[in-house]
């Protein structure tokens, strides 16, 4: 039975795939800082290595595992947090695979990549540099954007607030993935020998949407008179420069002014494929997978099926 290790198994990745590969029997290895409700400590082919709050030396736990997946992210995407999270935790774990001889690594990484800009994406690409020389069998997946990271406004607009978007809401593209679909690409890595030793960029089976096609979908599912309020991206750039003029006194406007480069790149960049011939971003070139869209999604969290889970990128969009 293949003995899989999930780094980042607490996180909105993470636990789906925990919860795909223990439904397809595989033995899974997860760590984590927090005891979490979502998964069942009585099952037999689960096991929780606790993660040491001082230092890595729960990494020398970790023994006979046949596959390493990880879904680490740096929670706040700060420069010092990707340095450690992206691309130091994640080159240990590497280390360690090799160590145990273990044979495959498979990392979920970020389409944006491709253009990078942000302290973020450089770690990623960094550690992605390591895992291609490695000698084991990676296989690095690019996802687009994460439902949840569309689904920030829908407190708002629930609220009769308007729908928020930069320029004329159509900047960007993507074609959005759901977890669970993303979930279940992740592990048919580790059988499919066609996405071994690649680099697979991967969006959902939704024709790509731009902001203000989100925003027309969750007037009409949620039922709310449709309200828009739009910003030029101009009003990023100026709050950055005055956070930036405050940074070398405030660590706080510091750390901001990355936030505020984040939102700026997510307002003017698509999570699809950038073709470097045309110069352009390609939904056609883009790999779908899966089966949910972002409207039965949207659907879903009306009728409370699931749970509304937003993160701090998912305002950006
Ligand atoms: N949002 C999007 O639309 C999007 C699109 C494409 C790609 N991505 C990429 O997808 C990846 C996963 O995203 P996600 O939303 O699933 O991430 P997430 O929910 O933020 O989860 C991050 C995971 O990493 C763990 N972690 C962070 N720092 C750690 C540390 N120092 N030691 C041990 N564990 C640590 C977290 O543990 P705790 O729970 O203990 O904090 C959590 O399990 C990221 O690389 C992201 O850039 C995101």
């Amino acid at each position: 039975m293949t003995k899989i290790f999930v780094a980042g198994a607490t996180g909105y990745i993470g636990k789906n795939v925990v919860k795909s590969a223990l439904e397809q029997n595989f033995k899974v290895v997860i760590a984590t800082r927090k005891v979490s409700a979502d998964f069942d400590l009585k099952d037999q082919n689960l096991k929780v290595v606790e993660i040491s709050k001082s230092d890595n030396s729960w990494i020398e736990n970790l023994q006979g595992i046949d596959v390493f997946i990880s879904c680490l992210a740096s929670r706040s995407g700060e420069p010092k947090d990707a340095r450690s999270v992206d691309f130091k935790l994640n080159k240990l774990l590497l280390e360690k695979a090799k160590r145990i001889k273990c044979s495959q690594f498979i990392l979920l990484s970020a389409i944006c990549v491709q253009k990078p800009r942000l302290a973020f994406q450089f770690e990623k690409l960094a550690f992605e540099k390591e895992l291609k020389k490695s000698g084991l069998n990676f296989s690095i997946i690019r996802p687009t954007a994460y439902f949840k990271s569309l689904s920030g406004q829908i407190e708002n607009i629930k609220k009769g607030k308007p729908y928020v978007y930069f320029g004329n809401g159509e900047l960007t593209q993507c074609n959005p993935i759901s977890e669970k679909d993303l979930s279940l690409f992740i592990l048919s890595c580790v059988t499919d020998k066609n996405k071994w030793r690649k680099i697979l960029p991967i969006g959902g089976p939704n024709q790509s949407l731009t902001p203000k096609n989100v925003g027309e979908m969750l007037f009409e599912v949620f039922e709310v008179t449709p309200k828009y309020k739009s910003f030029p991206t101009k009003l990023l750039d100026a709050i950055r420069l005055l956070l930036l003029i405050a940074a070398p006194f405030s660590s706080w406007a510091k750390s901001k002014s990355e936030l505020i480069k984040i939102a700026k790149y997510y307002a003017t960049e698509s999570m699809l494929i950038w073709d470097e011939n045309k110069l352009c971003y390609d939904p056609f070139k883009t790999p779908s997978t899966g089966e949910d869209t972002l409207e039965q999604y949207f659907h879903a969290i009306k009728k409370q099926r699931i749970e509304l889970e937003i993160d701090r990128d998912s305002k950006l969009y």
